[in-house]
């Protein structure tokens, strides 16, 4: 009995992925719709994540299929929301605990710009990174990135830096799920960009650029590396100081 229920739960293991997309984009408040500007992979592996550090597709995700060629307009200094959920669309089934994304993978949510010509077009290699936006772990309350996820079903929010040069970017968001981080290759990275063009009169044209891939380097880093469970199990790093990756956001 014991040794079927056990192939049973990893049967619906295997199944039933707990894996998130970032998928639509909000400017102060202002939805946009499913997938403008935005650009995902589809098909079964949509939602999954990257766990090599060298993945050559580490900056936008990798099997893009949905592509427009929307650029979306956020005025330096707006409030922006990235919205994730469990497939595209949000919900994979009627009732799905697992949507936005699990409440099991905890971890940091991130956001970096690259300059680019035109967003549209712009191939997502071989480009210079900076993060403006970030949410790791509160050591007060144990609360992470994705929980504040969660909280707002699905979207995060972020400031565009009041400072930031006008121009067309590509707006990566990144979340970090450590549940099974205490193994080497267990992080998981998802990630995909948003086409933007960010509208004002400010000058600041970024700083602490890195590559994709490339900025995280090292899989023993104890930020990749890392066992986030205390001794009762609770996944809050037993309320240490947790290290988000790459540089700090650009503050204006
Ligand atoms: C952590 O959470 C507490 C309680 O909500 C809040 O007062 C505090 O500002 C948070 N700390 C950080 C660094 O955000």
């Amino acid at each position: 009995m014991k040794a079927l229920s056990a192939l049973v739960s990893c049967a619906l293991v295997a199944t039933s992925q707990a894996h998130s997309i970032f998928q639509k984009v909000s400017v102060d408040g202002v939805e946009h719709g499913l997938l403008f500007g935005v650009r995902t992979p589809d098909g079964s592996y949509q939602n999954y994540p990257i766990t090599s550090l060298e993945d050559p597709d580490f900056a936008c995700n990798t099997g893009i299929v949905h592509k427009d060629n929307n650029v979306i307009d956020i005025p330096a200094g707006s409030k922006v929301g990235a919205w994730w959920g469990h497939v595209l669309g949000g919900p994979q089934w009627e009732v799905d605990t697992d949507n936005p994304i699990a409440p099991s993978h905890k971890g940091p949510v991130t956001v970096y710009l690259a300059k680019v010509d035109d967003a549209a077009a712009a191939e997502p290699t071989g480009l210079d990174w900076f993060k403006v936006g970030q949410e790791g772990l509160n050591t007060t309350t144990g609360k992470w990135g994705v929980d504040t996820v969660i909280e707002n079903e699905g979207w995060w929010y972020f400031t565009m830096p009041a400072c930031l040069a006008p121009g067309n970017y590509l707006m990566r968001v990144e979340l970090l799920a450590l549940h099974s981080a205490y193994a080497a290759g267990g992080a998981q990275f998802y990630m995909e960009c948003a086409q933007i063009n960010v509208v004002g009169d400010g000058t600041n044209v970024g700083e602490n650029f890195v590559p994709f891939p490339g900025a995280y380097e090292d899989v023993n880093d104890p930020s990749i590396l890392i066992n986030i469970y205390d001794n009762t199990g609770t996944p809050n790093n037993a309320l240490k100081p947790y290290v988000v990756l790459g540089p700090e956001p650009l503050t204006c």
